[in-house]
């Protein structure tokens, strides 16, 4: 089994939307996926109580209450959205159940500042120190031309972690998660500057490249 988790200690940057995000493209690929919702404030639970009956399944769990200990042993893919403020051992807890980390970040001076400190805790917990989990950063609800978008495009570049995919703000994040949907789950006349957006960071979930 595949364990994706979507972490940063900063709230709101975007982590419950990477999650159900890439927990529907994998779903909607064929896999058997299942979503671990760590957050109390349970956004990835209630997105998957959205979701229509129609839709290829998604199996919930609520690692805030007992872990994995009820993630479904038959699941490819497990996708796991993490709470803000994780720090120290809670971290390094947390880490554990992953091979591969999304770290989504803000175009935002407060967002950036807050980023550069985790990261540089993520990368001193010793399971990533030792590669043996693999982490990238999305830049998320970047609108173009925007000097900030610059700056951040810049500090990214200069972060050392891989830069993998840079995500617009759109409306169809928000329209995608009201209908328990993911974006790959909107009409393509709708969706598809969102699908190309997406491309690096799916094809980078798919290789080894994202695997230790
Ligand atoms: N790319 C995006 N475009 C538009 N809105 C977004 C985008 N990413 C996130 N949002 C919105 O920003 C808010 C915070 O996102 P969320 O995924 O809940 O962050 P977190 O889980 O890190 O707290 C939500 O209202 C969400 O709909
Ligand atoms: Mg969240």
């Amino acid at each position: 089994m595949r364990h994706i988790m979507v972490l940063n200690s900063k709230g709101g940057c975007g982590k419950s939307t990477l999650a159900t995000n890439i927990a529907s493209y994998f779903a909607t690929q064929g896999a058997a996926v299942a979503l671990a919702d760590y957050d109390p404030q349970r956004s990835g639970l209630d997105w998957l109580a959205r979701r229509p009956a129609d839709r290829p399944a998604i199996a919930g769990v609520a690692g805030f209450e007992d872990g994995l200990r009820h993630a479904p042993r038959t699941a490819d893919i497990l996708v796991i959205d993490a709470p803000a403020r994780s720090h120290g051992t809670e971290l390094t807890d947390l880490v554990k159940h992953a091979e591969t980390i999304v770290v989504p970040v803000l175009p935002s001076t407060i967002d950036m500042q807050a980023t550069t400190t985790f990261l540089e805790e993520l990368k001193s917990v010793p399971k990533i120190a030792k590669k043996d989990a693999k982490i990238a950063v999305v830049a998320n609800r970047v609108r173009d031309n925007t000097l900030i978008f610059d700056e951040l495009d810049e500090y990214l570049t200069k972060t050392r972690v891989p830069y993998i995919a840079t995500l617009r703000e759109a409306q169809n994040y928000v329209r995608a998660y009201t209908r328990g949907l993911g974006i790959f789950e909107l009409p393509e006349y709708l969706a598809w500057p969102d699908w190309d957006e997406w491309e690096p960071l799916t094809a980078w979930l798919r290789t080894k490249r994202s695997q230790p």
